[in-house]
């Protein structure tokens, strides 16, 4: 059997670490689909450093047909991100979508049969210094729906240090995630790494942000434990202060946010089931002020 064909569009901040990572496996030949263009891959990990030179294409005419279509974009990036799909998708290719949010399979519905379509929850802290050049600061993990795509999908990161798991319950792994975004909003709001935390007043806007998104996880079917918002706001405490959300490290960049992805859902969810969010709705109208 010949390698295991992968393409990652978006090699940002996630996508390089993800790269770097499969471009040390055996079986896996590894394309990246990049917007800027960038000459290899160099990833500080929390074990050290690692490199890495794949296959690099700016042009989505350049694309070729894979196995695996491994999205890596911001969420607002989909119309661009799809732009590569026409060349890469075969007619068995499966497309894992390592984003934020709750709508991976909404986002790229429009583009790819839903059947192939593998969302995936990544836990990685990653940040970029620039094209191809990124801080990793944990392992982390990423988790797929279980079944026969996302044991594949699991299968891929076997030789990494990347924790890929599958999860019998995707709803709760993503609306835990989204607690965790969307109070990490504030840190975009006022412009400050998450060590602004500990201070307590920051921390108790963080948790009623993740609050209101505890209560619409739930109305969406999440199993949310009663400790979520709190043990959440802890974690921002205990992390490295000088660490920066990737909504933030927009900011900072002057790129777009995940405004939508990570508070606007929030709201509208909240409208569906009747729910009152209004520290996520305050969380949108600032942050779109800013940006
Ligand atoms: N960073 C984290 O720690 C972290 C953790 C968990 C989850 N996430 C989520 O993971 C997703 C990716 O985040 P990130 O932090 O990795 O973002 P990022 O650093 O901004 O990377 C996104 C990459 O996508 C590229 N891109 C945009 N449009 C493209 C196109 N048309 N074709 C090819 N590449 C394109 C960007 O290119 P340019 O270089 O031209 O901008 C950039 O390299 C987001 O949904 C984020 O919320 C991030």
């Amino acid at each position: 059997m010949g390698r295991t064909r992968i393409a990652l569009i978006g090699p940002g901040a996630i996508g390089a670490t993800v790269a770097a990572w499969l471009a040390q496996s055996p079986g896996l030949a590894l394309t990246l689909c990049a917007r800027t263009p960038l000459d290899r891959l160099e990833i500080e990990t929390p074990g050290g450093r690692i490199g890495a030179k794949p296959e690099i294409l700016t042009d989505p005419a350049e694309a070729r047909q894979v196995d695996w279509v491994l999205v890596c974009t911001k969420a607002y990036d989909v119309a661009g991100a799809a732009a590569w799909l026409d060349g890469l998708l075969g007619p068995e290719t499966r497309v894992a979508v390592l984003q934020n949010g709750v709508e991976h399979v909404a986002r790229f519905a429009p583009y790819v049969p839903v059947e192939r379509i593998v969302p995936a929850v990544v836990d990685i802290s990653a940040e970029r210094a620039a094209p191809g050049r990124v801080l990793q600061r944990m392992n982390g993990t990423i988790l797929v729906p279980a079944g026969a795509d996302g044991d594949a999908f699991v299968a891929l990161f076997a030789h990494t240090p990347i924790g890929a798991r599958t999860t019998g319950d995707f709803t709760t792994a993503l609306f835990r995630k989204l607690t965790v975004n969307c109070a990490g909003g504030v840190c975009g709001i006022v412009d400050k790494p998450n060590g602004i935390a500990r201070d307590p007043a920051i921390a108790e806007v963080m948790l009623a942000l993740a609050g209101e998104c505890v209560a619409v996880g739930r109305a969406e079917g999440a199993r949310l434990d009663d400790d979520l918002a709190a043990s959440v706001v802890r974690g921002y405490q205990t992390t490295a202060p000088d660490s920066i959300n990737s909504l933030h490290a927009d900011r900072r960049a002057g790129r777009p946010m995940e405004i939508d992805a990570r508070h606007g859902i929030i709201v509208r969810l909240g409208e569906k089931h009747g729910i009152p969010t209004p520290m996520n709705r305050l969380a949108v109208t600032l942050l779109a002020a800013i940006q």
